[in-house]
């Protein structure tokens, strides 16, 4: 769907403006995930507690996420501030929407609010895709950001350099919507603390 390529695109913007660094000379921390929770009974606020303890050393964490709601899912879903879902339009995709969003309701039972934004990626401006667009936003029950991701080769062609699209494709529609992204993800987060 996306959560990979925005997640990285993401960190990468991000890292570039130059917020809080956790050492002089690397703004950013890549931390790998195992298996070490799979086995663990109850791990909802894990994540989060363990987030709280670092807290202070950065500005932005963000997690990738596994496709399933499965209990790491939940646990980064309860320790984030929000969740971003990319996902690529059609008509299956829009009524998985209504599935997730009632998953969610659910946890909230359990964890409380979490909040979530939904990114519209692989963007197509095909009849199809204006026409999943168009019925998204007229449904209007769920929130969603304004920009939107195009699809592009690009795409898959960073994957392969290693790289976010920033570095391997500038001038591409995707590297072009993901910076036009930060800046509104940065507006909906209420974040102007630029650090020197
Ligand atoms: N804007 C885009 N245009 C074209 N292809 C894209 C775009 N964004 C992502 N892709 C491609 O879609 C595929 C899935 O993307 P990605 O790996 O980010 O999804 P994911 O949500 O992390 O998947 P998983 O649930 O398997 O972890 C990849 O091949 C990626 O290159
Ligand atoms: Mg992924």
């Amino acid at each position: 769907m996306g959560k990979t390529t925005t997640a990285t695109n993401l960190s990468y913007l991000i890292n570039e403006k130059n917020f809080k660094s956790r050492t002089k000379y690397k703004n950013l921390d890549i931390v790998q995930a195992n298996n070490t929770l799979v086995r663990t009974e109850c791990v909802c606020f894990l994540l989060e507690e363990q987030l709280k303890k670092i807290k202070e050393q950065y500005d932005f964490v963000i997690i990738d996420g596994h496709p399933s709601l499965e209990d790491y899912t939940i646990a980064a879903l309860v320790a984030s501030d929000l969740c971003i879902i990319p996902i690529k339009l059609d008509q299956y995709a829009i009524n998985g929407i209504e599935i997730m969003d009632d998953q969610i309701s659910e946890i909230e039972k359990i964890t409380g609010k979490i909040r979530y934004k939904i990114l519209i990626t692989q963007f197509q401006k095909s009849v199809s895709g204006r026409r999943g667009y168009e019925e998204l936003v007229t449904l209007n029950r769920y929130p969603i950001f304004r920009s939107v991701i195009r699809r592009t080769v690009k795409a898959d062609e960073s994957t392969y350099k290693r790289k976010p699209l920033e570095k391997c494709a500038r001038s591409s529609t995707a590297a072009e919507d993901y910076r036009n992204f930060v800046e509104e993800l940065l507006q909906e987060v209420n974040y102007n603390g630029l650090h020197d």
